[in-house]
């Protein structure tokens, strides 16, 4: 049976003592999990102490953000091999607040596409539209897009490592959470994206998250629905209580499906 994700982003959220904390206790509660993968982002400060932490367990390290540039003159950037050494194997990468806040282009997030996989890191590339883009109609332009632009020329085994959150913007943070319809058709239109360039097959295989609002509360409905394979959780990553509540959801999720 496919194994879902469920990945915290932290955003720019918890000091260092914070982090080790909040990590110590949050992983002995995860420690049952056996069917669903889960993956921390904390900020580029936290990576090397939630590192050595996870070493210990089966939770997965990945930082928020790269720049493509493997060393050099780039003062504030963090290159791959950088977040390599400090035990991260995931990056998310074109997320929303990205591409709206920093103004990071199409072109930029798909350079640091490659630049994670040549390093042996794996994406979790972020796509998604606005809320005036979906009120006209636009939703599957943007995704094709935002999707084509990113995952241009990559082989069948790069694309293997990736994993992509569909992330609706006017849901991120607004406590409005996509509806399971809206949620599974956006996820379809993203998996015959992937169909079309590789095979139906792969697009099977992708592991295609979603992420925006979401709660202890709608979880469930969620995750049930055709075509999500997980979330990438923003507000609720940061409270033990709803984070441990959304990973055992999806858990008791896969068990009743393999009954
Ligand atoms: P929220 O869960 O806070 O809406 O954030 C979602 C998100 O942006 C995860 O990357």
């Amino acid at each position: 049976m496919k194994r879902l994700i469920v990945a915290a982003n932290w955003k720019m959220n918890k000091n260092v003592p914070e982090s080790i904390v909040f990590t110590e206790r949050l992983s002995k509660n995860l420690l049952n999990l056996r069917r669903t993968d889960i993956i921390l982002c904390p900020p580029y400060t936290s990576l090397f102490n939630i590192g050595e932490i996870l070493n210990k367990t089966d939770i997965y390290l990945g930082a928020q953000n790269m720049y493509f540039e493997a060393s050099g003159a780039y003062t504030g950037e963090i290159s791959a091999d950088m977040l390599k050494s400090t035990s991260c194997q995931y990056v998310i990468l074109g997320h929303s607040e990205r591409r709206h806040i920093f103004n990071e282009s199409d072109d930029l997030i798909h350079k640091k596409l490659a630049a994670a996989l040549e390093t042996g890191l794996k994406p979790i590339l972020c796509i998604g539209e606005t809320l005036e883009e979906r009120q006209s109609g636009r939703t599957v332009n943007i995704l094709k897009k935002q999707y084509v632009a990113a995952f241009r020329n990559l082989s069948e085994s790069q694309m293997r490592n990736c994993i992509i959150a569909y992330e609706p913007v006017w849901a991120i943070g607004t406590g409005i959470v996509a509806t399971p319809e809206q949620a599974s058709e956006a996820h379809k239109e993203i998996r015959s994206l992937v169909a079309s360039q590789f095979s139906y097959k792969m697009a099977t295989e992708m592991a295609i998250l979603y992420g925006g609002s979401v709660k202890p509360e709608n979880a469930a409905e969620l995750i049930a629905t055709d075509d999500i394979d997980g979330f990438l959780i923003g507000g609720a990553s940061l409270v033990e209580e709803q984070f441990v509540s959304i990973a055992d959801t999806v858990e008791d999720y896969l068990a009743k499906q393999e009954k």
